[in-house]
């Protein structure tokens, strides 16, 4: 287990160097990625978004009732556009669908994130998913709605059944009071707890996310809002330690606690028999793994559809693309029949080995053959200095097999990822026009 010298000796300097090699490695390349945007300028465009092989899709919601305190997410509470949003959703489906020549191929999973998908009505949810039966989906798709617990229509989750959903995942963070008004909740312990009861006696496979690291929180009460998640019969729990906009002084104060409460959670997780295929991802057994967390991050890579704005997805003829931020010109974007992309990267091979072995290990280990087949490229062998640089640091176990991350350091880089993807590296601005 890590403890205080160790993180506060590494954490600086760790998330630095390492921030500076990404930077170094992906920010030039960004850049140039940019230079050589490959907008799409002709409807016909859209046929580069169209997934060849076995893929995943996510469908960002970007409307909150009202915000949370440091969420990272991209959001807004002005709903004024939501049903224009809803409309564009579905043409961008169909923009891109009828270019689709191999009717054979359908989406492992569907992940609705946001922001607040619960704020779109079953009506609307059953209206997107509809249009996406037509051409990427069937029966066999887990379809994932992110909730939450003020907006889920808990009197009626029928209706999220009819309309195509079969899997609910819950932003319920805490069952305490003290902690859900710190975060900027807008309902109280009550509501969570009636939530988590509605959707576990109705039979749903279901997710909790709860979080932890908050000054009005002891250690007590994250344990046991974890055992009252177990107690509801989640098939899956989430983990969040907070991410803070503060001072990184005021972080290492912080990480030492979070990381003996983190490794606690875990080992009861464990005990329980969960399995931990993520870092801050618990299923209660392997049925219950969430197939589009699971695909996003795991080599070999799966091909990503994104919809709606903010998205990172990526297609074979694409290759890494960004969605548009903003609501305004994704909607613009689609009624002019132009892809709303902010930019697309397309052989940037170099970058695409660094970045893929950043988010991948974030499934805890990375298999090396998986990853010659799909990059032609060995990730300890040919990727600079990258990963001998976090071995160095002591953050990964290397064999023959695979690159995995050292289980004392898993926390560690939980915090360096969150570091490097919400903060360090720039994205392409948002302002460009279209
Ligand atoms: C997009 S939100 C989930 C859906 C819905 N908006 C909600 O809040 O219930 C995704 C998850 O991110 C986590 N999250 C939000 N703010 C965070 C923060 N500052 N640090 C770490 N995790 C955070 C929460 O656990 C939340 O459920
Ligand atoms: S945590 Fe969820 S509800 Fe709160 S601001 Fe972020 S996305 Fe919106």
């Amino acid at each position: 287990m890590l403890n205080s010298i160790n993180i506060s000796s590494n954490y600086s300097a760790t998330k630095a160097s390492i921030r500076r090699k990404l930077v170094e490695r992906l920010g030039p390349d960004f850049n140039k990625g940019m230079n050589d945007v490959v907008r799409a300028k002709a409807s016909s465009d859209f046929e580069r978004l169209v997934p060849k092989e076995d893929f995943i899709i996510y469908i960002h919601v970007p409307f909150c009732d009202s915000f949370c305190r440091d969420c990272p997410y991209s959001k807004s509470v002005n709903k004024g556009n939501l049903e224009k949003y809803v409309r564009a959703l579905i043409k961008e489906i169909e923009f891109i669908g009828k270019n689709k020549n191999n009717s054979k191929i359908r989406a492992k999973a569907v992940y609705f994130g946001g922001g607040t998908p619960t704020v779109l009505s079953a009506h609307q949810l059953s209206d997107i998913i509809g249009k996406l039966k037509e051409y990427f989906v069937d029966e066999s798709t887990s379809i994932t709605l992110e909730s939450h617990p003020k907006s889920l229509d808990c009197d009626n989750l029928s209706k999220y059944r009819d309309a195509g959903i079969n899997r609910i995942s819950l932003g319920i963070q805490s069952f305490q009071d003290s902690v859900l008004k710190e975060m900027g909740r807008d309902y109280d312990s009550n509501r969570a707890l009636e939530v988590a009861r509605k959707v576990s006696e109705a039979g749903w496979n279901f997710n909790v996310d709860i979080m932890y690291g908050f000054d009005s929180e002891t250690d007590e009460m994250f344990y046991e809002d974890l055992e009252r998640a177990i107690q509801f019969n989640a098939n899956h729990i989430s983990i969040y330690g907070l991410m803070r906009n503060t001072d990184n002084k005021t972080k290492e104060a912080m990480i030492k606690r979070e990381t003996d409460m983190y490794f606690h959670a875990r080992k009861r997780l464990l005990d329980e028999g969960f399995v931990h295929y993520k870092i801050n991802d618990f299923a209660r057994d392997d049925k219950s793994i969430n197939v589009y967390a699971d695909l996003r991050d795991r080599i070999p890579l799966h091909e990503n559809l994104a919809l709606g704005t903010s998205g990172h997805g990526m297609t074979a003829s694409a290759g890494n693309y960004l969605k548009y931020k903003s609501i305004d010109k994704y909607i613009d974007c689609i009624e002019k029949e132009i892809p709303p992309l902010s930019y697309v990267n397309c052989n940037d091979k170099e970058g695409d080995i660094v970045s893929n072995i950043f988010y991948g290990l974030n499934s805890l280990n990375i298999s090396r053959r998986k990853f010659k087949q799909q990059f032609d490229a060995d990730p300890v062998e040919n990727t600079n200095d990258f990963i001998k640089h976090l071995a160095r640091l002591g953050f990964l176990d290397i064999t023959d097999e695979e690159v995995k991350l050292r289980e004392d350091s898993i926390f560690e880089y939980n915090i360096l990822f969150n570091e490097v993807y919400y903060k360090g590296i720039k994205m392409p601005d948002d302002t460009d026009s279209i």
